[in-house]
C-alpha cells in the first residue's frame, strides 16, 4: 500500500476515533466546544449537593494570616469548589486536585487562590508605592512576574488587586491600594488585571484576578478595620466604584466582597452592589467570593440572626462563594428546600464559578507541572522589574540646598543609623506572600557597594522602632559628630500596616522623632530615609531634616534603589499617590475635596490647613519647565473630542523622568464636584536639554462628565477647566 493511502487510512482512523471518543465523552470535557456550552452541559449533570460544594472555599496548607479566623478543615471534600493554597510548591495542590479529578463523579477541578498582593516570592514594592511610580506598564510587568511565580507554584487565582480608595492614613490597609484618588486606583487596577490575566488565562504563567474589597472598605470609620462606613450613593458612585468598573471592563474574573457595613447594608450582604450594579449594570459574568468569614460576620454586624440567615442574605444578594464561612455548605440545601433560595440563583452562581474554571483551562490542565524553585522564583528578569519599580516608586520629598545626591567631596564620612538599617523583613512590607528576609538586598550592603570606595561608612543602630529606650543616643551622637552627613533610616515595621494594623497617629513614633532631634545636635546635614506603609505626618521632624526620601517598603530590591538615589545613580521620579498631612488631626485629607462654602476661611487655629506634601508632590535632581497648555478646540459639543497638549523641557544637567498629571475642574454642576479631578497622567523620560510633548486626548463624555447617585453619567453644558502644573485653561461644552 503506498504511503499516501496509508496516511489517508491513518487520518480516517484518527478522525473516526476522535468522533467516537467525543461521542462517548460528555460535552463539558470537549475543549473544542465554547465555554458556555461546556458550562451548561456540566451544570445539567450536577446534583444539588455537588452544586453547593462548588460554592465553598476552605484552606489547604499552613494559614499565614493570623487575622483569619477558624480552624483549617481537616476532612476536605473532594468536590469542594476552591481552596486557599498556602504552600509554595504544587505537590500538595496536585494531590488534592487528583482527588477532585478521580474521586468525584464529574471530575470538576478545584481552583486554588492566594493573596499575591505585591509579589509571590519576588516581592516588589507595596501598592501604595507602586502608584507613586505613575508607571502602569511597569506595574503590569510586576503583576505578570507575580502571576508566573504563583501559577507555577500551584495558585490559579490571586486575591488582588486591592483597589480601595483610601484617605485615612490611620487605616493600615491604605498600604495595599493605590492611594486616595479614584482615577489612579482605576488606572493601576487595569494594569494589574492585565498583568495577572494577560490575554490567555489558560497559560501556565497567568492567574485570575480578584478586585477587592468590594466596596468602600477604605472609608472605614476612624481608620479602624472591619467597621461601619458611611457612604452615600453619590459618593459610592463618584469615588469608590470607578476603580471596580474599570477592572470589570478590563476583564477581571472575580470580585471579593468586603467586610464593611455600607451605610446599613454590609458589603457581603448587599444586593445593590453585588447584583444590581455588578451583574445587572456592568454585566460581570465571573463570580464574587466573600472575604474571610464575611458571610457569618453578617451576624456580628446585625444583618442576620444566625448563620442560616447569613447564608440566605449573602447568597441572594449575589455572593457566589463563601470563603471559610461554613454557612453555604451547612445551610444552602435546606434554604433551597424551604424555597428561600431559588435553584435559578444556585445555577447562576455555579455557572459563574465553572465559567472561570473553564477559562483557566483547569479541566484540560488540572495539575501544576512541578518545577525547581530557581526555574520560577527570583528570576533575573523578575528581580529587574522589581528593582526598576522600587526605583521609580521612591519620592524625594525634600532636598534643601540640593544636599542630594551626596557629593564625594562633602560626604567623605557618612553615618548610617536607624532601626531600618538591618531590618530586611521590614522592607518586604505587609502581605509579602512567600517573600523571605534573606531575599532582600540589605541596606548596609547596598550602601557599602554604592559609597564604599569613596566614603567611610559609620553604622550605628541609633534607636529602636518604638518604645522609650534612648540608651544608644549618646553613642549615636558620638558617631554623628565624626560624620559629614547623617543618613537616618526610620519608619515603620512591615506589620504596622496591612490588615488589622491600625495606628491612632501617623506621626513617627516618639523615640524616632526624639532620636532625630538628638542627632541634630551634631550640627551635620540630616537625610531622613523613610520605609513605611502609609502616609506619615512629619511636621515635627521635617524642619530638622535637610532632605527627606520616601522609599516606602520596596520588597526584595531592599536598599539598592535608595542607595542609587542617594548617590545620584538613580534620579528620583516618584510623585505621591497620597497626601501627607501635617498632623493626624487633619485626616481625612485628600486633594480632590469638594469645594468649601468659604474657601479662604474654615482654617485650623493651631496649624496651617494645607498638607505638608500634596498629592503629586515629588522632587527630581533635574528641573522641568512647562510650556503653555494648548487645546485643539476651546469650545466643543458633548460628543466632540479634543486634544490638550503641553511641552515639558528638562532644563537641568541630568536626564530624568517626569509625570504630567492632567486634572479637570467643573466650577458649577447640579451635583457639587471636587475642586479638581485627575483624569489622565503620563510619564516620559526626558534627556537633559530635551523637550517632550505630553498629550491628553479629551473625550468630554468620559473625562468631563460626572455621575449621579444612581450611577447615571451626565455631562452638563458650560465652563470647564483643564489643569496641569498650576495652569488652568478654559473649555466650553455647548449644547
Ligand atoms: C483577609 C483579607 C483579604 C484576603 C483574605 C484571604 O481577611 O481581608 O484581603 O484576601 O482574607 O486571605
Amino acid at each position: 500500500m503506498n504511503k499516501r493511502k496509508m496516511l489517508g487510512g491513518l487520518f480516517l482512523g484518527f478522525a473516526f476515533f476522535s468522533v467516537a471518543a467525543s461521542a462517548q465523552q460528555p460535552l463539558y470535557k470537549n475543549a473544542a466546544l465554547p465555554v458556555e456550552e461546556r458550562v451548561n452541559d456540566l451544570l445539567g449533570r450536577m446534583a444539588l449537593e455537588e452544586k453547593i460544594l462548588q460554592l465553598n472555599q476552605y484552606t489547604l496548607g499552613r494559614n499565614n494570616n493570623e487575622n483569619n479566623l477558624g480552624e483549617a478543615i481537616k476532612q476536605i471534600p473532594a468536590g469542594i469548589g476552591s481552596l486557599i493554597y498556602f504552600d509554595e510548591t504544587p505537590e500538595l495542590r496536585n494531590a488534592m486536585q487528583k482527588r477532585a479529578m478521580e474521586e468525584t463523579r464529574l471530575g470538576i477541578p478545584l481552583i486554588f487562590g492566594y493573596d499575591v498582593i505585591h509579589g509571590f516570592r519576588t516581592v516588589y514594592p507595596i501598592s501604595l508605592a507602586q502608584a507613586c511610580s505613575w508607571n502602569t506598564a511597569l506595574v503590569e510587568d510586576a503583576c505578570a512576574t507575580a502571576a508566573l511565580e504563583a501559577r507555577k507554584s500551584g495558585v490559579d487565582w490571586t486575591f488582588s488587586p486591592m483597589i480601595d480608595v483610601a484617605r485615612d492614613g490611620r487605616w493600615g490597609r491604605i498600604s495595599e491600594g493605590y492611594g486616595e484618588d479614584p482615577y489612579t486606583n482605576a488606572a493601576f487596577c487595569v494594569a494589574s488585571v492585565n498583568g495577572y490575566q494577560g490575554n490567555d488565562l489558560t497559560s501556565a504563567d497567568r492567574v485570575a484576578a480578584c478586585l477587592k474589597h468590594y466596596v468602600g472598605y477604605g472609608a472605614s470609620e476612624a481608620g479602624m478595620d472591619y467597621v461601619y462606613t458611611e457612604i452615600s450613593n453619590q459618593t459610592l458612585w463618584d469615588t469608590y466604584l470607578p476603580p471596580y468598573e474599570a477592572g470589570i471592563k478590563a476583564g477581571a474574573q472575580t470580585v471579593m466582597s468586603s467586610f464593611n457595613d455600607i451605610s446599613g447594608t454590609p458589603g457581603s450582604g448587599n444586593h445593590y452592589t453585588m447584583t444590581e450594579i455588578l451583574k445587572n449594570r456592568w454585566k460581570h459574568d465571573g463570580f464574587v467570593v466573600s472575604d474571610w468569614s464575611a458571610v457569618p460576620q453578617l451576624i456580628a454586624q446585625g444583618a442576620a440572626a444566625d448563620s442560616k440567615e447569613a447564608a440566605r442574605v449573602a447568597f441572594n444578594a449575589g455572593l457566589e462563594m463563601d470563603m471559610m464561612g461554613r454557612c453555604y455548605d451547612k445551610h444552602l440545601e435546606a434554604l433551597v428546600e424551604e424555597g428561600k433560595v431559588s435553584m435559578e440563583r444556585i445555577d447562576d452562581a455555579v455557572r459563574r464559578i465553572l465559567r472561570v474554571k473553564f477559562r483557566l483551562g483547569l479541566f484540560e490542565n488540572p495539575y501544576t507541572p512541578v518545577s525547581k524553585p530557581d526555574e520560577r522564583f527570583l528570576l533575573p528578569q523578575s528581580k529587574a522589574v522589581a528593582e526598576r519599580l522600587a526605583e521609580e516608586s521612591i519620592v524625594l520629598l525634600k532636598n534643601e540646598g540640593g544636599i542630594l545626591p551626596l557629593q564625594s567631596a562633602s560626604a567623605k564620612t557618612i553615618a548610617v543609623m536607624g532601626p531600618l538599617v538591618d531590618a530586611e523583613m521590614e522592607l518586604l512590607g505587609n502581605w509579602h506572600g512567600h517573600g523571605r528576609a534573606e531575599d532582600v538586598y540589605p541596606i548596609r550592603k547596598a550602601l557599602q557597594e554604592e559609597f564604599g570606595s569613596q566614603a567611610n561608612l559609620l553604622f550605628h543602630a541609633g534607636c529602636p522602632f518604638d518604645g522609650d529606650d534612648n540608651s544608644q543616643f549618646a553613642g549615636a551622637l558620638e558617631v554623628a559628630r565624626q560624620a559629614d552627613v547623617l543618613l537616618l533610616f526610620m519608619g515603620e515595621r512591615h506589620n504596622w500596616s496591612g490588615e488589622n494594623c491600625v495606628r491612632s497617629t501617623i506621626e513617627l513614633p516618639d523615640i524616632q522623632s526624639a532620636f532625630i532631634a538628638e542627632m541634630k545636635k551634631a550640627g551635620k546635614p540630616i537625610v531622613l530615609i523613610l520605609a513605611n506603609g502609609r502616609p506619615l505626618a512629619l511636621s515635627n521632624v521635617e524642619p530638622l531634616c535637610d532632605a527627606i526620601v520616601e522609599m516606602w517598603q520596596p520588597g526584595v530590591p531592599g536598599g539598592k534603589p535608595v542607595a542609587g538615589v542617594l548617590s545620584g545613580r538613580v534620579n528620583p521620579s516618584g510623585k505621591l499617590s497620597v497626601t501627607f498631612p501635617r498632623a493626624t488631626g487633619q485626616i481625612p485629607i485628600y486633594y480632590n475635596r469638594r469645594k468649601s462654602a468659604r474657601p479662604n476661611s474654615g482654617k485650623y487655629q493651631d496649624i496651617p490647613s494645607t498638607p505638608l506634601y500634596d498629592f503629586g508632590h515629588g522632587l527630581s535632581y533635574t528641573r522641568f519647565t512647562y510650556g503653555d497648555v494648548s487645546l485643539s478646540k476651546t469650545s466643543v459639543a458633548a460628543g466632540e473630542k479634543l486634544v490638550a497638549e503641553v511641552s515639558v523641557t528638562n532644563v537641568g544637567e541630568r536626564d530624568g523622568a517626569e509625570t504630567v498629571h492632567w486634572f479637570i475642574s467643573d466650577p458649577a454642576c447640579r451635583i457639587t464636584r471636587p475642586n479638581k479631578e485627575l483624569k489622565h497622567f503620563e510619564k516620559q523620560f526626558i534627556k537633559a536639554g530635551e523637550t517632550k510633548t505630553f498629550r491628553f486626548e479629551i473625550d468630554p463624555m468620559r473625562d468631563l462628565s460626572f455621575v449621579d447617585a444612581d450611577g447615571q453619567r451626565f455631562l452638563e453644558p458650560g465652563e470647564y477647566y483643564i489643569m496641569v502644573d498650576g495652569q488652568k485653561v478654559k473649555l466650553e461644552i455647548h449644547e
